[in-house]
């Protein structure tokens, strides 16, 4: 069941719709336990963001090796005027929305006299990440109505509103989280969701060199490392552990195969996982692994297999001189 509360944020009402079930409820601790019991061992994805794992994203945001922020950040400046082109009367709908300063990008290329007819919908599983946009965007932009949505993009599409025209933003590559099947479950259900005249924002990270790759995974101060390890945290919360995330290595590299950067803990030491919601106790052998996220990279012609899962058509891809990231534009 939903619920809906109006936050003030600089002295602006802001709509929140709250999709989520508790943080604690049986379908959080059900995925963590089914993952850590699994052969091999994994933790979803989704389980890096609370405060402290928005807070160490964003820092790994501004590390000199992770270039996709700053490519895609480049990428929409140079490009801001065209795609904001005609966003009067828009749903700016963001999925993924963390920080929020990709779609300042977008905002600023839109003059203030024509920012009114305007909603932003920050789509977003961290609580704090939607708030502290709601916060920024709203000094920021105050002609620009805010719908926040506390939300699951996997689940709660269709709760996102839809009653005008929809620009789609879904940034930062976050959907090389997403494996093949989910990707295409996800798109097709966004697709069918489309209208004529919607638009679908894409940021892809595409295959490149090796190196480049792995180094943007294994920053020199950590801070990816401190990011993976923090999903310890996490978890041993929900489920009532008492893990130490210090007993776990960060272990990231390029599956060429796959098409994918893998990161995963390695254990230092056995661990032993105690829970209330486990029938009897893990162990976690010395050496041993958990996979805790996958980042697909993209091509050219993956990208067309993309628009045929959503069934929408490429109207141009904008890219940087590297060709390292893409902003794919799909129509209905
Ligand atoms: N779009 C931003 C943030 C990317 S980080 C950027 O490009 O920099 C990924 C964001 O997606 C985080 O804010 C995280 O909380 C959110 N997220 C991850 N899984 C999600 C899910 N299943 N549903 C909704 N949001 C999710
Ligand atoms: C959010 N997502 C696209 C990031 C990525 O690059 O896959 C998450 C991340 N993991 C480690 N560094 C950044």
């Amino acid at each position: 069941m939903n619920n809906t509360d109006i936050i003030i944020a600089s002295e602006k009402q802001i709509i929140l719709t709250n999709c989520m079930p508790p943080p604690s409820s049986n379908e959080a601790v059900a995925d963590i336990i089914k993952g850590i019991t699994a052969t091999p061992r994994y933790i979803p994805s989704r389980f890096f963001y609370d405060g402290a794992g928005s807070d160490l994203f964003e820092k790994i945001t501004g590390l000199p090796e992770y270039y996709p922020t700053r490519t895609e950040k480049e990428i929409l400046k140079e490009n801001a005027a065209t795609i904001a082109g005609d966003l009067e009367d828009t749903d700016i709908v963001e999925l993924g929305s963390g920080d929020c300063s990709k779609i300042s990008v977008l905002f600023d290329a839109i003059p203030p006299d024509r920012r009114n007819g305007i909603c932003y919908v920050p789509v977003d599983v961290s609580r704090s990440a939607i708030l502290d946009s709601a916060e920024t965007l709203s000094q920021n932009y105050p002609e620009i109505s805010i719908h926040g949505m506390l939300a699951d993009f996997l689940k709660h599409l269709n709760n996102v509103p839809g009653k005008n025209r929809r620009l789609i933003c879904f940034f930062g590559s976050t959907i090389g989280n997403l494996d093949p099947v989910q990707t295409g479950h996800f798109l097709s259900n966004l697709g069918s969701l489309m209208r004529k005249g919607d638009q679908f924002l894409l940021g892809l990270d595409m295959v490149k060199d090796i190196m480049v790759m792995e180094n943007a995974y294994n920053d020199s101060r950590g801070v990816t490392a401190a990011f993976n390890r923090n999903i310890i945290r996490v978890i041993s919360n929900l489920i009532s552990a008492d893990l130490d995330p210090e007993h776990f290595e960060h272990f990231a590299f390029y599956n060429t195969r796959e098409s994918r950067i893998e990161m995963h803990l390695r254990a230092v030491r056995e661990v032993r996982i105690e829970s209330p919601f486990l029938s009897s106790k893990v162990l976690v052998r010395r050496g041993e692994t958990i996979h805790t996220e996958n980042s697909y990279k993209f091509s050219q012609s993956r990208i067309s297999e993309l628009a045929g899962h959503a069934g929408l058509s490429i109207e141009r891809i904008f890219t940087d001189n590297n060709r390292w990231f893409s902003l794919v534009s799909f129509l209905k």
